[in-house]
């Protein structure tokens, strides 16, 4: 018999597990889950542990890094699109591989985008807990109709395409930008692209679908929100570093920004995924923007569906087979 490649699993969630137990039905893979963060004091427990499962969250800088390669570890398999989190020139030099999940469900980020614009616009938030109270006013929740509003899509990969889709059906204009834009999927989509200061200039509603990069990071900074319309509706489901959160805070105040849906935040790490509420939290920014009436805060939800979890865990486990049988990488993360 085969020996089971050992997997070593960091920042563990119960939602997941069960997908992963699941897609490893036939006890192919064996694995250890860990509710903690992959940090440099964590990174030891991997010892021997020739594969390392990484989620959003877990830090795999060079340190981390060099801890794994020294103990044993050869791949690092990302259950996570996103890869900004990890330093691939110095995987590279440690010869780790690093492979990931290209695409689960882009309709679930895309759908949660959504659900934020909705809550928002329609005040969801406010009236839910209103009713509870016994408190059937309607003042203050007055929307708008999403029907004929130009919606700027900021990145037209795999889920801004499911979103423009959602968006469409609405009844909205699209405005979008890429810097690989799709003509034929515009065309058959019936919307057109510009600029990246052409959409932020021409929309009510802005929605990021851009991976972070040194490129993108605070792409949405005072400047930026300075182009765009008084009262925008700004909806970030991508990675909380796309925008400079003091500029947007300093926006909401001046109420220039007329509300935010966040599913991402810059300093997240240290907060999201983890229930804090008996304690006192010390970041400042995320307190404040937890105070605005028209900001909502999700706690980096978008994938969470049970349709994207079982992907995941399927994808996941395919690339961990594919390296273990010395076949060529399909999701291997290079560095270009
Ligand atoms: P994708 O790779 O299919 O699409 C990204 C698009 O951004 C591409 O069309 C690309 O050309 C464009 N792009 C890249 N750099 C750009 C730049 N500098 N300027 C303009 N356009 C640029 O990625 P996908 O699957 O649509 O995901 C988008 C992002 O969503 C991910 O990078 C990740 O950060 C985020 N995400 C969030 C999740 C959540 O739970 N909230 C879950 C999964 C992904």
């Amino acid at each position: 018999m085969e020996p089971k490649i050992k997997t070593y699993f960091f920042d563990t969630h119960s939602f997941e597990k069960k997908h992963f137990c699941e897609a490893n039905h036939d006890a192919i893979h064996e694995f250890t889950f860990f509710e903690g963060k992959l940090t440099e004091k964590s990174a030891i427990l991997a010892k021997d542990y020739p594969c390392v499962c990484a989620f959003v969250n877990d830090h795999l800088d060079e340190n981390v890094l060099k801890i794994l390669a020294e103990n044993g570890t050869k791949l690092i398999a990302l259950r996570s699109a996103g890869y900004n989190h990890v330093n691939l020139a110095a995987a590279r030099n440690l010869g780790l591989k690093v492979v990931r999940v290209p695409e689960y469900s882009p309709f679930s980020v895309a759908e949660h985008a959504v659900a934020l614009i909705l809550t928002l616009n329609r005040k969801i938030h406010k009236a839910y807990n209103r009713v509870r109270e016994g408190n059937f006013s309607l003042e203050g929740l007055v929307g708008f109709d999403l029907h004929g509003k130009t919606v700027g899509v900021i990145g037209t990969g795999k889920i801004g395409k499911a979103f423009i889709r959602i968006m469409k059906g609405f009844g909205c204009h699209i405005v979008a930008f890429d810097k690989f834009p799709d003509q034929q999927f515009a065309k058959e989509m019936g919307f057109h692209y510009s600029d990246l200061e052409q959409v932020l200039i021409s929309s009510e509603i802005i929605s990021l679908h851009i991976p972070l990069s040194p490129d993108t990071r605070h792409m949405i900074d005072q400047k930026s929100l300075e182009l765009m319309k008084r009262g925008v509706m700004l909806i970030n489901t991508s990675r909380g570093a796309l925008i400079d959160t003091m500029s947007l805070i300093s926006a909401l105040k001046l109420g220039h920004v007329g509300s935010a849906g966040l599913d991402v935040y810059e300093e997240e790490e240290n907060y999201f995924f983890n229930d804090l509420s008996s304690q006192v939290l010390e970041d400042d920014v995320l307190v404040r923007l937890m105070t605005f009436p028209n900001v909502v805060l999700t706690s980096h939800q978008g994938f969470l569906t049970a349709e994207a979890l079982s992907k995941i865990a399927q994808t996941t486990l395919f690339n961990m087979s594919q390296f273990e049988h010395h076949e060529p990488l399909t999701n291997e993360v290079v560095l270009v």
